[in-house]
């Protein structure tokens, strides 16, 4: 091929080449520098201090806490998840500012899953992979955790494909939910929890997962005008997904989606239990409907605006858009 370099050459589409700056964004901008100046480091958690409170706790306290930070790493192993946003916004050339504010969610998504694996480390080191269960009960714990990353194995491939069929901002609109969701959970479990320095690691995470939602706000409020009848239609879907997909850890799994052993339910409440019994802080079934209540008003509120309707969450007593078809491909919430 011969190259005429008398003029401009021609660059492949979805290339992150040529690189390209935007400054017109103001909104964008504030969002980033806020996203920089929040920052904080996992590592200033004292975990040697829970490390000492756990070594006080019996087994079962113990392990019920590990199991939480295990599920709780299903929904914050995000860092993936917002890397491979992060390619796709730069072979779009999105605003500068969104693909730095794209640029801070990866880090701080890779900071609340290390939080995890300090976690649990510190209550339980190994766990699930190096942890011998003692009884069938606590064969059964590690299994809930083993299959519920199974299921996010699921996610993944779906949240993958989903980049082929929906635009980047249907897309990031759907992650409105789960950052919503993300948001309540962290901010009524720092309030509850006894354990101070859990209290601190969940205040911090709180801080995180409302910017990130202000993110998802921002790009609602920037592409929903221009929205098709029909992405209208995906992110309505979606609201519902981000239900389905976050409750397993904010509420109970429901049927659609999850595949997971009989006994999961039975087993994760007696955890629950054996967790709030240590002064591990887990709302309560009342207080779960209420947080999701809450949330899904508030994102549809925003949606209304833009014409986009909540579903039916018939779970929640919610009325709205019947959502039936909900199949496995179409995962794509964030946490
Ligand atoms: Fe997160
Ligand atoms: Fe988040």
């Amino acid at each position: 091929m011969t190259l005429d370099f008398s003029r401009d050459p021609e660059y492949p589409p979805y290339n992150v080449y040529p690189p390209k700056w935007s400054f017109d964004n103001e909104r964008a901008w504030q969002l980033y520098r806020r996203a920089k100046r929040e920052q904080w480091d996992e590592e200033d958690i004292d975990w040697n201090k829970i490390k000492e409170i756990a070594s006080g706790l019996d087994r079962k306290q113990r392990l019920a806490i590990a199991y939480w930070w295990s599920l709780l790493s299903n929904f914050d192993n995000a860092t993936p998840v917002f890397a491979y946003a992060l390619v796709k916004s730069h072979e779009l050339h999105l605003n500068t500012a969104v693909k730095g504010v794209l640029t801070t969610i990866t880090y701080d998504e890779n900071r609340h899953n290390v939080m995890c694996g300090l976690a649990i480390n510190s209550v339980l080191p190994g766990y699930p992979f190096d942890f011998k269960p003692q009884d069938e009960f606590e064969n059964k714990v590690r299994l809930n955790t083993l299959w519920t990353w199974y299921n996010g194995a699921r996610y993944w491939r779906a949240y993958l494909e989903a980049y082929s069929k929906y635009t980047l901002d249907v897309l990031f609109t759907s992650f409105m939910m789960g950052e919503a969701a993300a948001t309540t959970v962290f901010t009524t479990m720092s309030k509850g929890s006894k354990i101070e320095e859990m209290r601190k690691a969940f205040r911090n995470t709180a801080v995180d997962e409302t910017r990130h939602y202000a993110f998802t706000h921002l790009i609602m409020t920037d592409g929903a005008s221009r929205m098709t009848d029909e992405q209208r239609k995906l992110v309505t879907k979606q609201v519902r997904a981000g239900f389905v997909f976050l409750s397993l850890i904010t509420y109970k799994p429901p049927k659609e989606f999850w595949r997971l052993p009989p006994w999961f339910e039975e087993v994760n409440e007696r955890m629950e239990d054996l967790a709030r019994g240590a002064g591990f802080y887990i709302p309560e079934l009342k207080e779960k409907e209420e947080a999701w209540r809450t949330a899904l008003v508030r994102v549809g509120a925003t949606l209304a605006r833009y014409g986009v309707k909540i579903p039916a969450i018939p779970e929640l007593g919610i009325t709205g858009e019947e959502i039936e078809d909900l199949k496995e491909d179409d995962f794509v919430p964030v946490f």
